[in-house]
């Protein structure tokens, strides 16, 4: 079965971007993959240092979460977009997972991973800017980026009280990237 990490670059209580990943995650399990949706958050992973490797190690909650990269196929992520780019919680996680302890294969979290990445904000552009920083940086990781992107304008007002979605469009064009990520999985693997 196909195994997918699912998680956003925000790690907010009412994240929008929370909200967005969560319906791919659906597109995604409809289609037959197995998905884990995880709160950045809740790694506690401090700030990425050098000087604080080299004195305690790898982090246990960032060797938490490399590790469920490592045991995904595909990726989503939905990213909030800061100063035209990601938040430092999402890049600081990036980084952690680059870094590999003893038996892990350089970069083993990202290479030959595909993922699906979207976007959201309040704003009319939805984060559009976001996404070509977001490409950048996981194909320079190794991970293969779905050609299809999603970056979701006038955010708040897709989603009702519960963090449902509202918007049919937005919701078909959101399941589609979680759908079409499994769909070339199962291509890459037959
Ligand atoms: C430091 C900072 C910078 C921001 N820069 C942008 C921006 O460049 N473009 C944009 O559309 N929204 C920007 N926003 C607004 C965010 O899109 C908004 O806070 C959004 O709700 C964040 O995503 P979340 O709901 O998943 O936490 C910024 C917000 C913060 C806190």
């Amino acid at each position: 079965m196909i195994k997918i990490l699912a998680f956003a670059g925000s790690g907010r209580k009412d994240s929008v971007n929370k909200k967005v990943v969560a319906v791919a995650a659906k597109g995604a399990e409809e289609a037959g993959a197995q998905v884990t949706i995880v709160d950045l958050e809740s790694f506690n992973m401090p700030m990425f240092d050098e000087d604080l490797e080299a004195k305690n190690g790898m982090h246990e909650g960032a060797q938490q979460f490399k590790q469920l990269l490592i045991d995904s196929d595909g990726i989503l992520i939905s990213s909030p977009e800061y100063n035209s780019s990601y938040s430092a919680l999402f890049k600081n996680a990036i980084d952690w997972a680059s870094r590999k302890i003893e038996g892990e294969k350089p970069l083993e979290a990202y290479k030959g991973k595909v993922a699906g990445i979207m976007a959201a904000s309040p704003g009319a552009m939805g984060g559009m800017r976001v996404l070509v920083t977001l490409r950048m940086l996981m194909e320079n990781l190794g991970t293969m980026v779905l050609p299809n992107q999603k970056a979701v304008g006038g955010a708040f007002t897709k989603f009702d009280g519960n963090g449902n979605i509202t918007d049919p469009a937005t919701e078909k064009a959101l399941k589609k990237i979680g759908s079409e990520l499994v769909e070339t999985l199962q291509k890459l693997k037959a």
